[in-house]
């Protein structure tokens, strides 16, 4: 990665879009939406609602399945010189281990994300992701069946992440990621109804920063493995909380809905910061939070 900037999963499709809008080569990864074994038609709809500080989604991972991303969505994102990592999703430990075979086949691939915190599902998702045990199994599963590096995306909502963290680490994850959303709802005080479709969904967007931060510096003390933080990044001040909190890279969401360029933004305003601060590389405030 020539820089440790890269978008959150499903908050940038495949790169196409934005690539009208910005320089997707300025990156320092690309991360696709997630996609599953066969398509999915996702939740039904209102699956979008701003609230204070952030916004709620139940998307439900909705995707065309992995035949299609990989013939339509993953030849536009590798003419990138950016390397790409492909988020994934199973109902069971077959499916997970299904398609992390069918990806280890494709050249060009940097990296796969696992997917075990989607709160908008009934099977899978959060399910693995809220038990240390599923953790386990469904990475060691992930792990059996990829050579490619292995980051495994956590759920906030759960009383002890270390736990899990040790737990996807010990099965063989290279790095991890988090937070996911948190679940969360809103009612319209008109009509009485939820705002959303599927009643709840998750919550993303400054509101969740300050959890995502303890989440990272808690995990950051807890394995020795990298750790993509992730949570309400808005600026380069927030990435640099990460990287104070233990994280070596960050992913943004949210935010990219609201300015397409604030990736970008970031990456020249954490140039800025470090020479402000006089430092010369990242590592030098990763893990430095004077606690
Ligand atoms: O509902 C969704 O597609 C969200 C996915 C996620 O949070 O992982």
């Amino acid at each position: 990665m020539k820089n440790p900037v890269m978008p959150a999963s499903g908050t940038f499709g495949a790169g196409r879009e934005y690539s009208e809008l910005m320089d997707i080569n300025r990156l320092g990864a690309l991360v696709a939406k997630t996609v599953t074994l066969k398509p999915r038609d996702g939740n039904i709809p209102p699956r979008l609602c701003e609230v204070s500080s952030g916004m709620l989604n139940s998307i439900g991972l909705q995707n065309e399945g992995i035949d299609h991303f990989l013939k339509h969505d993953f030849p536009f994102m590798k003419e990138f010189d950016v390397p790409v990592i492909i988020n994934i999703a199973g109902n069971s430990l077959e499916e997970y281990a299904q398609l992390c075979r069918e990806i280890d086949r494709v050249e060009g691939v940097s990296g796969i994300e696992l997917n075990i915190s989607c709160p908008n599902i009934k099977a899978g998702g959060i399910a693995f992701g809220a038990s240390s045990k599923l953790a386990e199994q469904v990475t060691a599963a992930a792990r059996y069946n990829t050579q490619l590096p292995l980051i495994v995306k956590l759920t906030p909502n759960v009383y002890n992440i270390s736990k899990i963290a040790r737990a996807v680490t010990s099965a063989g994850a290279d790095a991890i990621s988090l937070i996911n959303t948190m679940v969360g709802m809103s009612i319209d005080t008109n009509t009485f109804k939820p705002n959303l479709g599927n009643i709840t969904g998750g919550l993303s967007g400054p509101a969740i920063k300050p959890i995502a931060v303890r989440m990272v510096w808690e995990v950051a003390q807890s394995v020795k493995i990298p750790i993509i933080g992730i949570g309400g990044i808005s600026n380069a001040l927030d990435a640099v909380e990460f990287f104070l909190a233990g994280a070596t890279a960050v992913a943004v969401g949210t935010a990219n809905f609201i300015n397409p360029l604030t990736m970008t933004d970031i990456i020249s305003g954490l140039e800025a910061y470090l020479v402000d601060k006089g430092f010369t590389d990242i590592g030098q405030i990763i893990g430095k939070v004077k606690t």
